[in-house]
């Protein structure tokens, strides 16, 4: 009996309310929206059970009619298809290639590069023989064709077509009659559905041309590029669900005023999110960096204090890259600390440990930290480079120039090993560099080069104080 009441129940249509911030779903109205805290957020919309992304976008069912499960042995096997690009640094940030039937969203800020980018890949699928239909909301067919001709796109243009358009019906319909291999949108939040009474942008239109575009992906084993802007706190601006419902979420990064462009991803269904893809922003377009360490110590300048350099990892390859502090007197009350491409909480541990186990008094000093070329290192292998750098601005002595330093530092002031040493150590000795500090465990035997050290108290006099040396 009660299993009977419950079923009708369930078939009844139900409406919820979502936060029109997070997406969150709540059986009652709220004022704030208990996920994310925004007030006023609540709106109304249909359930979850009606408008699941799976459910609405008819995974393996006709519209209506609920799929039916299939049993794991009977689904046909096979791995992915992919089409690579051809552009290397973005095959390698999407796994291999592009998935068929897969919906990628790529966010930046405004003027990164993200249309130049989906640009060259819709004329890179055309080298290919397949046909893009690229559609842009916020520039005309001319604007397009300008931006075209400034890229050295080397062919695939004839397969390329361009669509001024925001209303998504209109786009679906043009997608059934050129039947393209790849769609792009420029942006998703340009686009709006006229049965839906909000303006283009609003969470509820995003969200359901997301929908839409999902379904439409995942029907014709077609895939969806959408371009989307981010708002100032990194995220995609529009609903989260967006990000959920996506296959992969990619983000074009960098100084805008900096030549470098690097893409990375934040979620992806079909790949890691660990690799990253460097660009250089050139005039004639996004130019692949297909040696980054080299071209990011470059410009490194002779021996100065306060440079060091550490071998990070990204994804399954090794990047070798600066680290630069200065640190100076300061002439505030509370000294300031401020830091480009490494994390402050982290930041603020290494000055800690450097302060109370390695005898630094950084308290009276401002600290500025800056990684070159953009780069973000997240690992906690850079912290060795991290403190060399600042011990090494502090005693304004620089550390030798065909130093690199590889460790975790643990609050004990210990250097803990790191993962992949031998890769790391590898490129390094690849670009020149003769001498590398390293946790004391993992120094490998035999290398004349590698300087093991258990403390970082112990690291900073073997590399600083030349009569350790
Ligand atoms: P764009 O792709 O329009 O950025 P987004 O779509 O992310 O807003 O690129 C914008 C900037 O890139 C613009 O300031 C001009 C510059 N640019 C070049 O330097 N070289 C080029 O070949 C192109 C097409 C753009
Ligand atoms: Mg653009």
């Amino acid at each position: 009996m009660a299993r009977k009441q419950a079923s009708s129940a369930a078939r009844e249509p139900k409406t919820v309310f979502f936060c029109a911030e997070c997406g969150n779903e709540s059986p009652k109205w709220f004022g704030r929206c208990p996920h994310c805290e925004a007030w006023n957020s609540a709106r109304e919309g249909p359930g979850r059970r009606e408008a699941t992304p799976a459910r609405r976008a008819g995974y393996g069912a006709t519209e209506g009619a609920a799929s039916q499960p299939v049993r794991l042995e009977e689904i046909a096997p096979g791995a992915e298809s992919r089409w690579p690009s051809g552009i290397g640094e973005l095959d390698r940030v999407l796994g291999g290639g592009l998935v068929p039937g897969s919906l990628v969203l790529i966010g930046g800020d405004p003027g990164i590069g993200k249309s130049t980018l989906a640009l060259q890949l819709a004329a890179a699928l055309g080298r290919a023989e397949r046909s893009v239909l690229y559609v842009s909301g916020e520039e005309s067919p001319r604007q397009v064709k300008l931006r075209a001709e400034r890229l050295v796109l080397r062919g695939g243009l004839d397969r390329l077509w361009i669509q001024s358009e925001i209303d998504l019906e209109a786009i679906l319909a043009e997608v059934v009659r050129l039947d393209p291999a790849l769609l792009v949108i420029d942006s998703i939040q340009t686009l709006y559905l006229s049965s839906l009474d909000a303006a283009p942008g609003s969470v509820s239109q995003v969200r359901e041309c997301g929908l839409r575009l999902l379904r439409l992906a995942k029907e014709r084993g077609m895939p969806v590029l959408l371009i989307g802007h981010v708002t100032k706190d990194g995220s995609v601006a529009g609903p989260r669900t967006l990000e959920h419902m996506v296959d992969a979420v990619l983000y074009l990064e960098g100084e805008r005023h900096h030549e470098y462009r690097i893409l990375g991803a934040a979620k992806n269904r079909f790949g890691s999110t660990h690799e990253i893809g460097v660009f250089t922003m050139q005039g004639d377009g996004l130019a692949e960096v297909e040696n980054p360490s080299e071209r990011l110590l470059r410009d490194r300048g002779d021996s100065v204090p306060g440079s060091a350099v550490v071998a990070a990892i990204e994804g399954s390859r090794p990047l070798l890259v600066e680290v630069q502090a200065l640190v100076a007197p300061t002439h505030f009350a509370n000294p300031q600390r401020v830091s480009q491409g490494i994390d402050p909480r982290r930041l603020a541990v290494v000055i800690a440990v450097l302060e109370k186990r390695a005898g630094l008094s950084l308290a009276g000093a401002d600290v500025f930290v800056n990684v070159a070329g953009g780069i973000r290192l997240e690992e906690p292998a850079a912290d060795l480079g991290l403190a060399l750098a600042l011990a090494s601005s502090f005693r304004d002595r620089p550390l030798p120039a065909d130093l690199v330093a590889i460790g975790e530092v643990g609050l004990g002031g210990e250097l803990r090993p790191v993962p992949q040493l031998d890769r790391r150590l590898a490129e390094a000795r690849r670009l020149g560099f003769r001498a590398a500090v390293v946790p004391r465990r993992s120094a490998p035997a035999g290398d004349a080069g590698a300087l093991g050290a258990s403390s970082l108290h112990e690291a900073i006099g073997r590399v600083l104080d030349p009569d350790a040396r």
